[in-house]
């Protein structure tokens, strides 16, 4: 396809726009389009585009230092922002938590992964080395973190790269639970990891890595009753850690700083990124919990890991900023009560009978779309549907984001929103408008 553009595309069948300008919950492009971000591009734009004061702080920053390696200095935003970060934390990382920083959500998971591992030998348990994952997540793009991805179609392509530490239940109860009340399937899905602990695959595991929230693969799926809380009793006696991956659903995103907060259940380590700057800057971060921390102040006292761009000044400046204004607007606070006005915009939809499912929580939210809507059986891969709905609702100016898979990897379609936190309560009746406006066009036709 020859379209001028010299960046290699993630789609070369694909034609992309120009964005030239963001305002709020609005993205603008080069011939003048306006489009509503009803996805925050990926669940990124957590307090809107075009916020001067970000662009301000980095400037402000990167005139006194732009960059310092951490081999040999650490930063005056870097330092402010971890301790932020820390404070935002459950308990166990007050008192002797830290925060390694890095350019973005993979390399949260590629750094975590290392941990783990180092922590084990750090504690005298050099056979622990594998981290466990559920099928149907995502934790990342880099290999070490396609490992404990369990998002098929993103793996396939690169399986024979890829080690193989094991994957457990997704525990996605809409498609999953059959007859089984919600609490029982959800005990049935952690129990999943004590077996998987028990047999021989499971002795070396270092720790187990989870979505609280599964983002895009399931479409912003919550999981049953009892299952977090079930999950962290395992962890503990089996003395594995607990990696929480909030890169998608931290900062906010479900009205508390992380999503594991309402569950009361203390991981080990918590891994943030896109929203952690709002996309004004590449960055993302492993909170790390006191326990973690000791081991290696008591061992070696050097973790054999690093990036040229780790705690980069600028983008931790660009992430006080936006806790700033997260702060200054409480927007927090704002997640809950914005997120109850899509949710009320949004449930006429699930009358329609290809709507199988409205979920999610706060503000990171999926919609399904069943053939059937009784026996939730999808639609055939090939039907494309949710890229068609996606399609549809761009032609009312409205960005969603389309994923096929839920169900099994490969059937199965829904569309994440993941709107920025400052949503008008116009802004969300435009958003249900463009999605009751696709699901007429898709399936009708
Ligand atoms: C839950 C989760 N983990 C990890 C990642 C990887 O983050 P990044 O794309 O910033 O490398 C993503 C990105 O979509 C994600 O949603």
């Amino acid at each position: 396809m020859a379209s001028g553009s010299s960046i290699f595309p993630r789609n070369f069948k694909k034609d992309y726009p120009i964005a030239v300008r963001g305002e709020g919950c609005w993205i603008i492009s080069a011939d003048a389009r306006r489009f509503l971000d009803a996805a925050g591009q990926a669940a990124v734009v957590n307090i809107g585009h075009g916020v001067a004061k970000i662009g301000q702080a980095m400037a402000e920053q990167s005139s006194q230092i732009a960059f310092a390696h951490t081999s040999q200095f650490h930063s005056v935003p870097a330092e402010k922002l971890a301790t932020r970060l820390l404070q935002l934390a459950p308990a166990n990382f007050q008192n002797g938590g830290r925060v390694y920083f890095t350019s973005g959500g993979s390399e949260a998971t590629e750094t975590a992964i290392k941990l783990a591992r180092q922590y084990h030998l750090e504690s005298g348990q050099s056979q622990r080395y594998g981290v466990i994952s559920r099928r149907q997540s995502y934790h990342g793009s880099t290999l070490g973190a396609m490992s404990v991805s369990g998002n098929v179609a993103r793996r396939a392509p690169y399986q024979p790269l890829i080690p193989e530490w094991g994957h457990i239940s997704e525990c996605f109860a809409y498609h999953h639970a059959g007859n089984l009340e919600d609490e029982d399937y959800g005990l049935a899905c952690a129990n999943d990891l004590d077996n998987f602990l028990r047999g021989p695959l499971g002795r070396p595991s270092a720790a187990f890595i989870f979505e609280p929230v599964v983002g895009a693969t399931l479409g912003a799926a919550v999981p049953s009753t009892g299952y977090i809380e079930r999950i962290g009793e395992i962890c503990t006696e089996n003395k594995i850690l607990l990696i929480a991956d909030e890169i998608m659903s931290g900062l906010g995103r479900t009205a508390k700083p992380f999503a594991i907060q309402h569950w009361n259940v203390e991981p080990d380590m918590i891994l943030a990124g896109k929203g952690i700057a709002s996309g004004y800057a590449p960055l993302g971060a492993v909170l790390v919990s006191a326990r973690i921390v000791e081991a290696f102040e008591r061992g070696s006292g050097i973790f054999q890991h690093g990036f040229t761009y780790q705690a980069h000044p600028v983008s931790t400046a660009a992430g006080n900023a936006v806790l700033d204004y997260l702060d200054a607007h409480k927007l927090f606070d704002r997640v809950a009560s914005i997120s109850k006005i899509l949710a009320a915009d949004l449930e006429p939809l699930r009358s329609h009978p290809n709507v199988g499912d409205i979920r999610g929580m706060g503000l990171l939210t999926g919609i399904e779309f069943v053939k059937d809507k009784k026996s939730r059986e999808p639609f055939p891969p090939s039907q494309n549907i949710a890229e068609r709905i996606r399609q549809s609702a761009l032609e009312e100016n409205v960005l969603t984001y389309p994923t096929q898979g839920c169900v099994d990897g490969l059937r199965g379609d829904h569309i994440l929103l993941a709107p920025p936190f400052i949503l008008k309560a116009e802004e969300s009746a435009l958003i249900a408008r463009a999605i009751k406006s696709a699901l007429t066009k898709v399936f009708s036709s």
